[in-house]
């Protein structure tokens, strides 16, 4: 891969990266859509990165088809997939692991603690792995995507990061490979997530700016679905992460829901 990477670099090509865990949908193909925006090529990692996924957590269960997020990559003109074996990136002896200090104690990263760290670490591997110019993240993952421009700021990768907006379903539902899990009956509670976001950006918009006032209503609202269990619901800095009381500039609202035993993330700013 890094030899493929220096050859397209060596003919002067502009590499766009797009990181995923494969089972690919919508939400990563508008990825692959602003890379080759941004670049000359576009490459595509899919691996299922054990370690951001703790023990009990889904990653045994976790949905892949290898054939067809071939031909979804192919359809959207990708020029190399890199995806490599769990012993490739984790050989025996690994131990070196990339952490942020501030950003992984906020939102998931209070109920998954080693989440940011799994994310961090192998997405600096991929990126030395990769060699992009410029890298392409989704807003679904609002907190990945604070970890990730932070740790390349931090760190001095020479690497462009772009945000792209949340790719939705027609009924509003932030599109998830995890959205397989949900079973029929869960379909409503699921619309929970954007129906409340949509529900607090208009309190906002109509110049409630107590961020508790705005939370309450958000809980209140999700709780009156059946099988919701609320992980959290939080108005914070786009930037810090860190909760906000006053929302008197720029402020996201992020939120963590079990539907049934599926945990869905969605988010939205409510001031920009
Ligand atoms: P994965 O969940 O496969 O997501 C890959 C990329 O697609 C992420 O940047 C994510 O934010 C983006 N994405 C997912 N759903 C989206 C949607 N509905 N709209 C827009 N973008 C969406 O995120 C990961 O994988 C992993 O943590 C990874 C970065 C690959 C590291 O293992």
């Amino acid at each position: 891969m890094q030899a493929r990477s220096d050859l397209s670099r060596r003919q002067g090509r502009k590499i766009a990266f797009v990181p995923t865990m494969g089972f690919l949908h919508e939400g990563h193909l508008s990825l692959m859509k602003a890379g080759h925006k941004r670049a000359d090529e576009v490459l595509v990692s899919i691996f299922v990165n054990p370690t951001q996924f703790a023990p009990g957590e889904d990653l045994e269960a976790y949905p892949r088809d290898f054939d067809r997020d071939c031909r979804l990559c192919e359809k959207e003109g990708v020029s190399v997939i890199f995806s490599p074996d769990v012993k490739e990136l984790y050989p025996d002896g690994f131990q070196t692991y990339v952490t942020l200090e501030k950003l992984p104690h906020h939102l998931c990263g209070i109920s998954r603690p080693t989440h940011f760290r799994g994310v961090a670490t192998v997405v600096s591997k991929l990126f030395n792995i990769v060699k992009p110019h410029v890298a392409i993240f989704g807003e679904k993952d609002f907190q990945q995507l604070q970890v990730i421009r932070r740790m390349v700021k931090d760190m001095n990768f020479d690497i462009e990061i772009v945000g792209a907006p949340i790719v939705r379903e027609a009924d509003g539902l932030a599109m998830s490979s995890r959205n397989t899990y949900l079973k029929p009956e869960h379909r409503i509670s699921a619309l929970s997530l954007c129906n409340s976001l949509k529900k607090a950006k208009e309190m906002a918009d109509a110049g409630i700016s107590d961020a508790k006032t705005i939370i309450d209503a958000t809980i209140k609202q999700i709780s009156g679905y059946p099988e919701t269990a609320i992980d959290y619901v939080a108005v914070c800095d786009p930037e810090t992460l860190e909760d906000m009381k006053i929302i008197d500039r720029p402020a996201v609202m992020a939120l963590a829901v079990k539907v049934g035993k599926t945990r869905l993330i969605d988010n939205m700013m409510l001031k920009t």
